[in-house]
């Protein structure tokens, strides 16, 4: 493992580890290009909206609208997305689970300059994965992101499976004032010393606990996505026969059971389910358990005429990579997770004792950068010294969870966010593709903004 300062823009290669003959990509790539550019135009600005129970909710959005957009392309394609920031404070859209060009990834001081309000940006990319993924701001996100600017970015299968029903479901909280308005204290210390701002009210879509009117008999794709700061949503589906067909983006190696799902900020799944006709005319709750007091997130009302469900074809999967290599590395980096006390905050959570500091567009300078070789499995160590949680969230990148605590686990499915509980170690092995300067961070966004990101350069 290699250790080094770089200043942007110029790297050195002094230390540059042998390059080692790359062997074959465990994931999809080179995905041949659909030859469409998709165009969208993005505005972040304040605005007014009814939201929650209909009240006039003040929050910054994107085109005016909480979730903002939801943008959908086809794999293969490429998007081109015209952003403008009407924020009264700089800005950038991360493209969250997207293995883009590091140059495209919206990091502040690391791969663009801030935004400043006023500024448009055009953000262009080629879609090699198909799945769910969202975007939101990387600059002040523990304000702007819980203000409301996140949307949904859909990356359509080549080859369409047979739902006759899409439901996008993001999942979010709320933490309100005594006039019913987003609270403006931000990055508390009771949010620092704890799992982030939790809110008292949670939405899907931006309802509190909206009630959704399907068919028996239809067959039903559901993507959620929490877009929370802080909060862990375990959403139960009992009394349907739902599995998860996707964990964030990817398909999974095998349709796996929705029993005990856990999304942590950043994290989406996606259920494939058939509406069973013997719930024609009743209501199911979808009833959230993560914590001891579980609480009603949204209802399902089964009713109308019975939809002959399509054939139960096998859900598209991806082939399970080797994995024992990976697990029998010894760790290329290990990043010890933990919290002291200073900082702007007055608390700072820390990667290996040190806190990243944002320093407007040069975050990076100075700061350590953990060197990756590309195309080549790499073992990752996170070890939670702290009682708190961590979903740990890489960008540009997919990877495994190898173990948990020294005992070897295989999920059956790729992440880009993995939730480390309090005093766990977990170890996941990657295969960097993209070279780059890709962030490293603790997706609750209290941590990530008072010190817990860092760098990984793959070359
Ligand atoms: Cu959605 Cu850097 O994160
Ligand atoms: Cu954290």
């Amino acid at each position: 493992a290699v250790l080094a300062a770089v200043s942007l823009g110029q790297k050195d290669d002094a230390g540059t580890p042998a390059r080692q003959p790359r062997s074959a990509s465990p994931y999809p790539e080179d995905v041949p290009s659909t030859g469409h550019v998709r165009e969208f135009e993005l505005v972040a600005a304040p605005t007014v909206l009814p939201l929650l129970d209909g009240r006039s909710l003040e929050v910054w959005a994107y085109n005016g609208q909480v979730p903002g957009p939801t943008l959908r392309a086809n794999q293969g394609d490429t998007v081109r997305v015209r952003f403008t920031n009407k924020l009264p404070q700089p800005t950038t859209i991360h493209w969250h689970g997207i293995r883009l060009p590091n140059g495209m990834d919206g990091v502040p001081g690391v791969t663009q300059p801030p935004i400043p309000p006023g500024d448009t940006f055009v953000y262009e990319f080629k879609l090699k994965d198909a799945g769910t993924f969202w975007f939101h701001p990387h600059l002040r996100g523990s304000e702007q992101v819980e203000r409301g600017l996140f949307g949904v970015l859909i990356v359509e299968d080549r080859e369409p499976r047979l739902f006759t029903r899409e439901l996008v479901w993001v999942l979010d909280d709320w933490r309100l004032d005594t006039s019913g308005q987003v609270d403006a204290r931000f990055n508390t210390r009771h949010d620092l010393a704890h799992d982030g701002r939790w809110g008292q009210v949670s939405t899907v879509n931006g309802v509190s606990q909206p009630e959704v009117a399907l068919r028996p008999g239809e067959r039903v794709r559901l993507r959620l996505v929490n877009v929370a700061n802080g909060r862990v949503f375990a959403p139960s589906f009992d009394g349907l026969d739902a599995s998860v067909i996707a964990v964030d983006a990817l398909a999974t190696d095998r349709p796996l059971p929705a029993s005990r799902l856990e999304l942590a900020p950043g994290n989406r799944v996606d259920l494939d389910f058939i509406v069973p006709e013997a719930l024609s005319g009743q209501r199911l709750e979808v009833v959230d358990r993560f914590t001891r007091r579980p609480f009603l997130l949204a209802t399902l009302a089964v009713s109308g005429e019975a939809v002959s469900p399509p054939a139960k074809t096998e859900a598209a999967t991806m082939p399970a990579p080797h994995l024992a290599t990976a697990r029998a590395l010894p760790p290329s980096e290990t990043f010890r997770l933990n919290a002291r006390q200073g900082g702007p905050f007055g608390i700072e959570w820390t990667i290996n004792d040190e806190a990243f500091r944002h320093e407007g567009e040069h975050a990076s300078a100075h700061h350590r950068v953990y060197r990756l070789p590309a195309y080549q499995w790499a073992k990752l160590r996170f070890v939670n010294e702290s009682y708190r949680l961590h979903p740990m969230h890489v960008h540009g990148q997919f990877f495994r969870v190898v173990a948990r605590d020294g005992t070897p686990v295989d999920e059956g499915h790729w992440r880009d966010t993995v939730l480390i509980g309090p005093r766990e170690t977990v170890d996941v092995a990657m295969f960097p593709q993209d070279v780059g300067a890709w962030m490293l961070h603790c997706h609750i966004q209290e941590h990530a903004e008072s010190g817990m990101m860092t760098l990984v350069d793959v070359r």
